[in-house]
């Protein structure tokens, strides 16, 4: 057991799917995973493992914004030995070629969170997706719509600053709250990480994605990590 995760050593396999949503993690389990075993359950934050294509894979909610994520993450790779996690989620497009509905492989990801320039003692380290699981996410996902680029994850959902307006200056795609802090993590444990995230609304046109568009989106998102995972 560690501090967040009730599992033993062992019942988590060394490929994980991290949605934020504990529930999007049962709903994954229970609709895309064979004989999946949840593993834990503390702060409902619940884990499963189970076989997809008859390879063992979990998958992990992680909970919304850095220091959440961060502290899933840190545990899985220093108890559990996890080697390749991938996030799954959504995330609010700021460019304007980008609509609600389709998906982003986030080759790097900015943040305006502190964690990282204490992690490098004040540099400003480039948190990047791993090649090869960027390219077989690629590979699995341009039967859809796909947009490979930057996103920000950002420290507030409500954001009242210019930040917006300089990330789009920069070409940053999306806005979402969690993928610089696994990309950090793996970049400093060197595991493999990628965040295949949908895109659930505009922040600029406010459009939102109906209640139908999600259930097929979301499948989409789901399959391609999974097929990344045991890429
Ligand atoms: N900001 C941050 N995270 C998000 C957003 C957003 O607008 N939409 C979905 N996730």
């Amino acid at each position: 057991m560690s501090l967040h995760i009730g599992a033993e050593a062992g019942e988590i396999s060394e490929r994980i799917l991290l949605p934020g949503d504990p529930l999007r993690a049962k709903w994954v389990a229970e609709n895309f995973l064979e004989n999946p075993v949840q593993y834990n359950s503390i702060r409902n934050m619940f884990g499963y493992t189970g076989t997809y294509k008859g390879q063992r894979v979990s998958v992990q909610g992680t909970g919304m914004g850095i220091p959440s994520i961060s502290i899933y993450v840190h545990e899985l790779f220093t108890q559990y030995g996890v080697q390749r996690a991938i996030r799954i989620g959504t995330c609010g497009a700021i460019a304007d070629d980008v609509k609600v509905g389709e998906l982003i492989l986030a080759i790097s990801a900015s943040t305006d969170s502190a964690v990282n320039r204490r992690a490098t003692n004040g540099l400003d380290l480039a948190p990047h997706a791993n090649f090869h699981l960027l390219s077989a996410a690629y590979q699995a996902a341009k039967k859809f719509k796909v947009h490979v680029g930057g996103v920000s994850s950002m420290d507030q959902f409500y954001d009242s600053t210019d930040a917006l307006e300089k990330l789009r200056e920069f070409n940053v795609l999306a806005l979402e709250m969690e993928a610089s802090a696994l990309y950090t993590l793996a970049a400093k444990m060197r595991r493999e990480a990628l965040a295949i995230l949908t895109v659930s609304d505009h922040v600029i046109t406010h459009e939102a994605m109906d209640p139908s568009a999600r259930e097929k989106t979301l499948n989409e998102m789901v399959e391609v990590g999974l097929e990344t995972l045991i890429s």
